[in-house]
Order: structure tokens, then C-alpha cells, then sequence
């Protein structure tokens, strides 16, 4: 039986799991000495049985000491297989060195996860120049995909959607979005001149007008680029854009960004917040289960 253990902030997801995949939920007791180092402690029967720890990746610089000594608490205790449920998965988009001597962060950080874990589970992890997770970790990586999700939320709420990508990456997302909505796509040409800088080309959207546009990404985080796409739709003349992503990592002062550009924000629940009104529960728990069928998964 496998035990699903909830870093801070996780709850949710973990008992959602564990219930639909007929898993156990343990806790996991986390504090801070007055010194500001972290005290933490498992409180789960994890002798013979595999430990997932779940814990959503952004804002993850605070959050990896505690999920690394989890996974070394939890081989402690007896556990022999211990995996990560990271639903948003951290510095992928760091994937390139485009100065000498900067960091190459994306694989740096997948060096530090898959010497801990037996597996991690993501969904939607931002691949572009790195085209498979398995090409940066070392341990099984099971990719969760979010566009059915995504399309039942635009077919339920959009009359007439026009699925729009921002940028090209982001074509891996639209066209899988707009096939499973029934709707048209296209794409934007994106060149990122620094972090809250882009500029945008736009195809020709002549016979679209019609169309409700519905702009899709896999992430959210300065608000940038779909505060860009959003202003290219208006100038040609189409109406304000609902904005559909996997992963909002949005601080407060960067929601305003969108404010009167766009017809509404909503996301999935990878990143819990004001918007994450899209559950992915279902999908990670079926790729848990498909994992279990294979016998490389959970004992559900
Ligand atoms: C990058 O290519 C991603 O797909 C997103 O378009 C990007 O990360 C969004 O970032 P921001 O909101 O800061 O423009």
C-alpha cells in the first residue's frame, strides 16, 4: 500500500490522491528552529511500504532542503521506493546556458531530485529546448498532461473558442487543447528580450473575428507574455481573450498585469491559488494507477 505524504501547502492533493487511488495518507511535521533551520518528521508506517511524497514545485528554493530530507526520513524509516508527486516541476525553463558561467539550472536541479527519488510524476513540465525529462533525470519520470482538463474547461465555458498559443513552445499545448475542444489553433511567434520583455509576431487573423480567442500556456509568471498576446488580439480586432494555463506562478503585483486586457484567468490546481479552479487530481491519480499496472507503481 502506498503512503502519500503531503509537504506544507500539499494537503489537498495528497488526500485527493490517496483517496482516489486507494492509497494511505500520512503527515508530514514540519518547523523552523530559532536558528531558521528546519526541523521535520514523518508520521507514517512506511516499513515495506512505498512513500510518494507530494509536493508542488514553484517558489522551490524553500521547499527543497525539507523535501530532501522527507525522501532521506522516509528510506529511513523503511520505505523501499520513494517517489516524488511534483505537480508543477521547477527550473525547467533554465535550460540553456546563454552566458559563460551561468548555471545550467534545469539539469543541476534534476541532479539534486533523482539521486533522492525512485520516480517523480509531473504534470506538464516546460520542455523546449529539452525535449524529454528523461534526457535530464536520471531516475523514471511519468508526464501527466493537462489538456483534457484544459479542453473540457473551454468547451464547457467558450462558445466558439479560437485556441491561441503565444509563442511557439506553446504549440505542443495548443494544438492538443484545441484538437480535444473541437476548436481551431494557431500560434504567435514569440522573441523573449529580457524578463518582463517580449515581443510578439501575429499571423494573419483575417475570417477569425468571429471566434471567442481563448489564449492557453503552460505558465503564467510576470504575466508578460500573455499581457502581450492579449494586446495583439485587440489591435487586430478581436475581443478580449480568456487566458487557460497549467501553471499560474503569478505574484500579487503581477496579476494586475492582465487587468482589462483579458476576459478572466483560470489554471489548474498544480499551483493552488485565487485561480487554480481546474482539478488535474483525476489525471495524476490515473497515471499512478497505470504506473501500479506496469508493477513499477504504487502496490494500489
Ligand atoms: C515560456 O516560454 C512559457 O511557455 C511562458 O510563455 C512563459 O514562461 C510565461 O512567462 P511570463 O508570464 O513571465 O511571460
Amino acid at each position: 500500500m502506498a503512503v502519500f505524504l503531503p509537504l506544507p501547502g500539499n494537503e489537498a492533493l495528497a488526500a485527493s490522491l490517496a483517496s482516489l487511488t486507494g492509497g494511505t495518507l500520512g503527515r508530514v511535521e514540519t518547523r523552523r528552529f530559532p536558528d531558521g533551520e528546519s526541523y521535520l518528521r514523518l508520521h507514517a508506517e512506511l516499513s515495506g511500504q512505498e512513500a510518494l511524497l507530494v509536493c508542488t514545485l514553484d517558489r522551490p528554493d524553500a521547499k527543497l532542503l525539507p523535501l530532501l530530507f522527507a525522501a532521506a526520513t522516509a528510506r529511513r524509516l523503511g520505505s523501499p521506493r520513494v517517489r516524488l508527486v511534483a505537480p508543477y516541476l521547477a527550473y525547467m525553463r533554465q535550460d540553456a546556458i546563454f552566458h559563460p558561467g551561468e548555471a545550467l539550472a534545469s539539469a543541476d536541479f534534476a541532479a539534486l531530485i533523482s539521486a533522492r527519488f525512485d520516480g517523480i510524476v509531473t504534470v506538464d513540465p516546460h520542455l523546449h529546448r529539452v525535449h524529454s525529462l528523461s534526457s535530464l533525470y536520471a531516475c523514471p519520470a511519468t508526464l501527466v498532461h493537462a489538456a483534457p482538463a484544459l479542453a473540457r474547461w473551454i468547451r464547457e465555458n467558450v462558445r466558439d473558442p479560437l485556441v491561441v498559443g503565444p509563442d511557439a513552445e506553446s504549440e505542443q499545448w495548443a494544438a492538443g487543447i484545441a484538437e480535444a475542444a473541437g476548436a481551431p489553433y494557431l500560434v504567435f511567434g514569440k522573441e523573449r528580450l529580457g524578463d518582463r520583455q517580449v515581443q510578439l509576431s501575429v499571423p494573419d487573423l483575417y475570417g477569425r473575428q468571429e471566434r471567442e480567442p481563448v489564449l492557453v500556456d503552460d505558465i503564467v509568471s510576470s504575466g508578460t507574455t500573455l499581457a502581450a498576446a492579449a494586446d495583439a488580439l485587440r489591435e487586430a480586432g478581436m475581443r478580449s481573450p480568456r487566458c487557460v494555463v497549467v501553471h499560474d506562478l503569478r505574484r500579487p503585483q503581477a496579476r494586475q498585469k492582465l487587468d482589462g486586457l483579458t476576459a478572466g484567468l483560470v489554471s489548474t490546481n498544480t499551483v493552488p491559488g485565487a485561480t487554480s479552479r481546474i482539478t488535474v487530481d483525476a489525471l495524476i491519480a490515473g497515471a499512478l494507477r497505470s504506473l501500479g499496472e506496469e508493477g513499477s507503481g504504487p502496490g494500489f
